[in-house]
Parts: structure tokens; C-alpha cells; sequence
């Protein structure tokens, strides 16, 4: 069963740097999303640090953490049918060179650093990382 459901979305550094965040929303929106809140942050390393505290451990970590605040991000609620799973399809795989023709992280990504987009892997998760950037 379909249930309306919300999930963070982050649009990286690359990808502002670049400035497509106007044609990232629109994949967005077409794909049925709607954007409930966002707002364009530039996030201190611990902050970053502390947002993918799951990655701890990763040999990536460090180098993931002063990416992801080397510049700024938009964050976003989505919301439509099954967020989590819809977004998690739209952005394709973590390394844009396996990532399918028509998502976002291949038309878009560089690297699997400069994957271009972030999203909630869980609805889980996705509670945790809308509260971190929308409820403090
Ligand atoms: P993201 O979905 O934001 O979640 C964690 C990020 O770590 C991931 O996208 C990648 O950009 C980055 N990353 C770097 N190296 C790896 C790796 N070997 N495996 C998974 N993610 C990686």
C-alpha cells in the first residue's frame, strides 16, 4: 500500500556550484514531488560531521564530512507516495558510473564524492535527517 510519506533531499556543493538547483527541483517536481520546506544552508564540517555520523567508521568519512560543507547545499522536504523508495530510484545508484540512464547522479554526478544529490535511505532516517536540518 501507497502512503504519503517525506524524505530529505540535498543538493551538494557540485551541484550549486554549478548552479543547477532549479533544474534539480524540476526533476523533482515531474517526478510528482512537491517541495514542503527548503533552504540553501552552508554547514560547518561539524555539522556535516555529525550528520553522517553512520559513516564514521568509513574509510571516506573525513573526506565526505569537508565535502559536503566545502560550499553550500540546499536542503529540502519532499513529499509525495512513498518519498523515501521514489527518491531513492530518482537519484539512481551512490556512484554516478553505475547509475541508471535518466537519474539524477548520472546526468549530473562527477564522482561518487560529487554524487551531485543526497537522499534518506529509510523513513527511519528520514525523520532523523529532517530534524536535523529543519527542527533546530
Ligand atoms: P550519500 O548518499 O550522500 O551518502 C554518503 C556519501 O558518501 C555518498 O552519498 C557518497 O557521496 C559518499 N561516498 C564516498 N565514498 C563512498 C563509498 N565508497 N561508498 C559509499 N558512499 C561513498
Amino acid at each position: 500500500m501507497s502512503k504519503i510519506e517525506q524524505t530529505l533531499s540535498i543538493i551538494k556543493p557540485d551541484a550549486v556550484e554549478r548552479n543547477l538547483q532549479d533544474q534539480i527541483k524540476q526533476e523533482f517536481t515531474n517526478k510528482g514531488f512537491e517541495i514542503i520546506k527548503e533552504k540553501k544552508i552552508h554547514i560547518s564540517k561539524e555539522e556535516a560531521e555529525r550528520f553522517y555520523k553512520v559513516h564514521e567508521t568509513k574509510p571516506f568519512y573525513n573526506d565526505l564530512c569537508s565535502y559536503l560543507s566545502s560550499g553550500p547545499i540546499i536542503v529540502m522536504t519532499l513529499q509525495r507516495e512513498n518519498a523515501v523508495v521514489e527518491n531513492r530510484k530518482l537519484m539512481g545508484a551512490t556512484n554516478p558510473v553505475d547509475a541508471e540512464e535518466g537519474t539524477l547522479r548520472k546526468k549530473y554526478g562527477i564522482s561518487i564524492d560529487k554524487n551531485s544529490v543526497h537522499g534518506s535511505d529509510s523513513p527511519e532516517n528520514a525523520k532523523i535527517e529532517l530534524d536535523f536540518f529543519f527542527n533546530h
